[in-house]
């Protein structure tokens, strides 16, 4: 018989050719539509399948395992964020993890630059004066839309792996003053030096020593880190009533690191200048009437981190030699350390 793997959407260009290049040893089932696939769906089919390549919007957890059954080997994950993946149940079962950490490191950090400028200097909020007809009620005049300069900014990561470090990158020939950054060892060096910054920036690059300090002294604060049990709402009312009043800041990692309600009451009491948002809890499920969207200082898209087309085709072909590789028993270009 042959290997089956379930793919749970149809793939850019290169990423399907190579996939339909394998269907003389491969038995290969794959979501047909453009929504997300549904979990009905993809337990049933998961039956008997020896590799599944999910998007970050697929649960992965003991259920979908135990549906599969014991001849799975390989989950390929088109992402760099693996929080939808029950590691534990892989690891105890054995089970591979590719994921695409690297591809999509550029295309991250340029959103993030992006959203930052965003919230320091009122993008949303003028876009939005100019497109409901307000401009001619607010003529030129010095102070007209006002916000902080990036130049002299001190930015604080929470986070600080690649993403992080090519935002830190782009960032230096802005001018910042200086980087502080918390990782999992707080007041402890990067383990890991992507882009030679962390020893040898122009300007100060430092670890904090707890969420509090980089709350405290950060002119922009940038959400890099992994969702775990120990970031989730890391940032709440208590971070934001640390921050500076003309501070920003900025989620491109997921929603729920930041306790949104939090988030609104912080906008609303001004005791920050602005957010920019890639990613919120419970997207995409965001109604019209939700308060975070009546916040003029909050700018919200819809989880576009990646999205370049020069990525995403890299994402998903990265996805299918991640799968591949897994059902041989090769190298990945990116696996998960269990
Ligand atoms: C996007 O959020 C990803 O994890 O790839
Ligand atoms: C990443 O967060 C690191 O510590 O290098």
């Amino acid at each position: 018989a042959k290997t089956k793997v379930v793919v749970t959407r149809q793939l850019i260009d290169e990423a399907q050719q190579i996939l339909d290049e394998k269907k003389g040893e491969l038995e290969i089932v794959q979501w047909q539509s453009e929504k997300p696939c549904e979990r009905s769906w993809l337990l049933e089919n998961a039956k008997g399948a020896t590799g599944i390549l999910v998007m970050l919007s697929d649960k992965v957890d003991e259920k979908l395992l135990e549906a599969a059954g014991s001849q799975l080997k390989v989950i390929a994950s088109f992402s760099v964020g693996t929080d939808h993946v029950d590691r534990d149940a892989l690891k105890s079962r054995n089970i591979r993890l590719g994921y695409t950490p690297t591809c999509l490191t550029d295309a991250v950090a340029d959103l993030t630059i992006m959203l930052i400028l965003m919230a320091q200097r009122r993008g949303g909020e003028s876009i939005a004066k100019v497109i409901n007809g307000e401009w001619p009620q607010m003529p030129w005049h010095p102070l007209l839309m006002t916000g902080p300069q990036i130049g002299g900014s001190t930015v604080g990561f929470l986070g600080f792996g690649r993403i992080a470090q090519a935002t830190l990158k782009r960032l230096l020939p802005f001018g910042i003053k200086k980087a502080i950054y918390l990782t999992s060892r707080p007041g402890q060096p990067a383990k890991e030096d992507h882009f030679g910054l962390v020893k040898q920036a122009t300007i100060p690059v430092e670890p904090a020593t707890s969420a509090d300090q980089l709350a405290k002294e950060s002119d922009v604060v940038i959400v890099g880190c992994a969702l775990t049990p120990s970031t989730k709402h890391l940032v709440s009312t208590d971070f934001f009533g640390k921050m500076k009043k003309l501070a920003v800041i900025v989620n491109i990692a997921r929603g729920p690191i930041i306790d949104t309600d939090a988030l609104v009451k912080a906008l609303d009491e001004e005791q920050i200048f602005g957010a920019a948002l890639d990613v919120i809890e419970n997207e995409p499920n965001i109604q019209a009437n939700h308060p975070i969207l009546k916040q003029p200082r909050c700018v919200l898209v819809p989880h576009i981190g990646s999205a370049t087309i020069e990525t995403r085709e890299q994402m998903a072909t990265e996805s299918v030699k991640n799968l591949l590789a897994g059902l041989n028993g090769d190298a990945m270009v990116n696996e998960v350390e269990l």
